[in-house]
């Protein structure tokens, strides 16, 4: 598949990263089949693009046109051939578990056009493993989004071991198109670059926290403004989403070994399934706070 012929996209799940990245290609121009396993979690995705193209719109950083026209090429789906027997691209960005990603290639796989493109927005998995089991492991390769989609410049481009130069350059073509900067990482290792570097700061800070070290409080006024970081430490996680983070890490701790141990502190916020914003509730309450409030 070339960059050119790209016309259609489908993105897998329609959670925090699918519906962001589903709204990102339409706001370029792209028609985007969103799909989720169940009704709800479709619309709810569909529900937040609406969302956001207002806030755009209001703040005048796309007109209400642009917002009225990107929501007219997302549609909803939840049968999987619907939303993926005609497409170009599949961006797919279901929970960040080994097992679920290849479930759900398999379920694609006989629908999709042959010569179509499959990206994974994994944070972590290794790329060669997932592209194994579909039949096109050549057309197969990472495109990592950050959280929020709509705001965050940066794509990793990953390539695993049997990536095609073609994928790679029609996936950063593409990337390109969306507005973003691509980076191509040419190493299929944990976490590529960004997560391998800022998973164990927001772990290191549950660390502090599990030791008594220092508060919350404390650890993000600190890594916000002494160290520079738009957010701190723990509003970060709650914005990445502590169960991703949490994934990732437990598969980092089994590929690269116990530097990446999950803290306590953070299994407690997990196992509580304070997720963080899109639950109301992680580090901070965004339910009954205006969330995190940093000094
Ligand atoms: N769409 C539209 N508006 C949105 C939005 C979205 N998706 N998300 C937030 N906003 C709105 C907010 O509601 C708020 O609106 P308000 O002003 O009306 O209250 C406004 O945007 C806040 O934006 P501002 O520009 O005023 O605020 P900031 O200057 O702080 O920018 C930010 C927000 C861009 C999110 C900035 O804080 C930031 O860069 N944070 C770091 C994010 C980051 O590092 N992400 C990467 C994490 S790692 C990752 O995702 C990888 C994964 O694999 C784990």
């Amino acid at each position: 598949m070339e960059f050119d012929d790209i016309e259609t996209i489908a993105v897998l799940g329609a959670g925090n990263m699918g519906h962001g990245i589903a709204e990102v290609a339409a706001l370029a121009g792209y028609e985007v089949n969103l799909r989720d396993i169940k009704e709800e979690f479709v619309q709810n995705g569909y529900d937040q693009i609406e969302w956001s193209l207002e806030k755009l719109a209001e703040k005048e950083q796309i007109t209400q046109e642009e917002a009225d026209a990107a929501i007219d090429r997302v549609t909803p789906y939840v049968d999987v051939e619907d939303a993926v027997g005609d497409v170009d691209v599949v961006i797919e960005a279901v929970p960040e578990k080994m097992d679920i990603k290849k479930d759900v290639y398999g379920d694609v796989e006989q629908y999709l056009p042959e010569e179509a493109i499959v990206a994974t927005n994994t944070s972590s998995l290794s790329i060669t493993e997932l592209s194994e089991v579909t039949e096109r492991p050549e057309q197969f390769c990472g495109m990592h989004f950050f959280n929020p989609p709509v705001r965050m410049q940066l794509v990793e481009v990953i390539s695993g071991a049997h990536s095609s130069e073609e994928t790679l350059q029609a996936t950063e073509d593409l990337a390109e198109a969306f507005g973003k900067t691509p980076v191509r990482v040419h190493k299929d290792s944990p976490g590529f670059i960004v997560n391998r570097i800022l998973v164990p700061l927001m772990n290191e800070a549950c660390w502090m926290v599990s030791e008594d070290a220092a508060t919350i409080e404390e650890i993000d006024s600190a890594t916000k403004f002494d160290l520079g970081l738009p957010m701190g430490a723990f509003e970060l996680g709650d914005q990445v989403g502590n169960d991703v983070t949490y994934h990732v890490l437990e598969y980092m701790n089994e590929v690269l070994g116990e530097a990446y141990e999950p803290a306590p502190f953070l299994e407690q916020i997990v196992e509580e399934e304070r997720f963080g914003k899109k639950t109301g509730e992680g580090f901070y309450d965004y339910e009954n706070g205006d969330g995190a409030d940093i000094p």
